[in-house]
């Protein structure tokens, strides 16, 4: 895998800024080198190097939403750090990101409030929530990996609303978006694995799986803000391992990509 294999999505949002702004999205590298416990085939190093190669060929700023790793070793941030540090970036985290080896405490909110200030420590900005301005636009970034939306993080992005600049949100799994949803029921994906699925697909989620990614009232009230908020401009989302970009239920501009993993990158402009 090279620059040159790459499958190169694109996109353009407008937003009214006055000097174009050029970034690769790219996010699900879920880097995978072996370790204890973690006997694996694909590393998915390679992905990942081609993915910044390119950012770096042809100048782009580098936006990555979550699931650096995809299992949380010390090997595997070492190389992911290592990757971000050639490109001018803001990363997020996703859900493999605090799962460790075999898959141990895979999205379980328990376990990831545990290992998070130990993913914490590997970076500068606020993993739970943060923002920071990128040619006029600002990149305010939440976690939201066990599905949940908390009121203090609504009130961070109420604040960051006010300061007056576009905000595109960064955001690792993607609110609920009907049209992605059929798309991946009609693919005979089970579950779509977005933020607040409309209680018609209990049935076809499970109730485990439903029990988990329903939302509380809390979630479903920062959603309607988000959706209500004139400052926010779009959404960049993972997670999926599909590419979307329409818009999602709660009228924002959502822009899904597939993962470096899977050997994609998406070029976006926004002007
Ligand atoms: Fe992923």
């Amino acid at each position: 895998m090279t620059a040159a294999d790459l499958k190169v999505l694109s996109a353009a949002v407008e937003i009214g800024l006055p000097e174009p702004l050029r970034l690769l999205h790219i996010t699900d590298t879920h880097v995978n080198l072996p370790g204890p416990g973690n006997p694996t085939e694909e590393a998915y190093t390679e992905n990942f190097a081609a993915a910044i190669e390119y950012a770096k060929a042809q100048d782009l700023f580098v936006v990555h939403t979550g699931d650096l790793t995809v299992y949380n070793t010390p090997e595997n941030y070492a190389f992911a750090k290592r990757m971000l540090s050639e490109v001018d970036h803001i990363c997020i985290i996703g859900n493999h990101d605090l799962t460790l080896p075999g898959k141990v405490g895979h999205n379980d909110p328990v376990m990831g409030a545990k290992v998070l200030p130990e993913v914490q420590a590997y970076f500068e900005h606020d993993l739970t929530f943060s923002s920071r301005i990128v040619g006029g636009v600002n990149f305010v970034s939440l976690n939201n990996i066990h599905y949940r939306i908390k009121p203090w993080q609504v009130e961070r992005l109420q604040a960051e609303a006010k300061r007056g600049y576009p905000i595109i949100l960064l955001l690792h799994i993607p609110l609920f978006d009907s049209e992605e949803a059929k798309i991946m029921a009609d693919k005979g994906r089970k579950c779509p694995h977005m933020l607040t699925p409309p209680e018609q697909y209990r049935a076809v989620y499970g109730e485990h799986t439903w029990a988990r990614q329903c939302a509380d009232a809390d979630t479903l009230d920062a959603v309607r803000y988000i959706g209500s908020e004139p400052a926010i401009r779009a959404i960049f989302a993972g997670h999926l391992h599909e590419r979307h970009d329409g818009i999602c239920d709660c009228g924002k501009r959502q822009i899904i990509t597939n993962g470096v993993f899977q050997g994609y990158v998406r070029e976006i402009m926004v002007y």
